[in-house]
């Protein structure tokens, strides 16, 4: 188990004006927040970024869609993470996210979800070093 998970709150998020409430939300739930950018992803960054999902049909539409406009990137800590942040946005698809999470009060579509969370520890260490490098994880 890890202590550590990898969030982006994405584009549509961002354009709404969900920043502010979606921070609010992670910290309210006990995660500290141990690094954070505002930044944008070229689209050769996001399909780095997504790359196992290269041979999916909406490979091009994630990415085209990660690479719009800004987003936060931020590795979160906290007892138990990887597992406690995916309960806390809610399923993928939004139409079948639990009351009060994030997707739940905050996406609009299967694509257009809001927030990412890591699936995995493995995962959340790679997806952490893609976007950080060490001195800017302040533990
Ligand atoms: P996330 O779990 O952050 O990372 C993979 C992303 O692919 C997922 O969020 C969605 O944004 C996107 N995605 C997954 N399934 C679909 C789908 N059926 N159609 C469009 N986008 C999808």
């Amino acid at each position: 188990m890890s202590n550590r998970t990898f969030t982006m709150i994405k584009p549509d998020a961002v354009e709404h004006g969900h920043i502010g409430s979606i921070l609010e939300k992670i910290n309210s739930a006990g995660f500290k927040i141990i690094a954070m950018k505002y930044t944008k992803l070229s689209l050769e960054k996001a399909e780095k970024f997504y790359e196992v999902h290269s041979e999916r049909p909406f490979f091009n539409e994630l990415v085209t869609f990660m690479s719009r406009g800004p987003i936060v990137a931020a590795i979160l800590e906290k007892e138990n993470a990887v597992e406690d942040f995916r309960k806390l946005i809610g399923s993928t698809n939004p139409a079948e996210a639990k009351e009060g999470t994030i997707r739940n009060l905050y996406a609009t579509s299967m694509g257009e979800n809001a927030v990412h969370g890591s699936d995995s520890d493995e995962n959340a260490a790679i997806e952490g070093s893609f976007h950080f490098n060490s001195s800017e994880i302040l533990s």
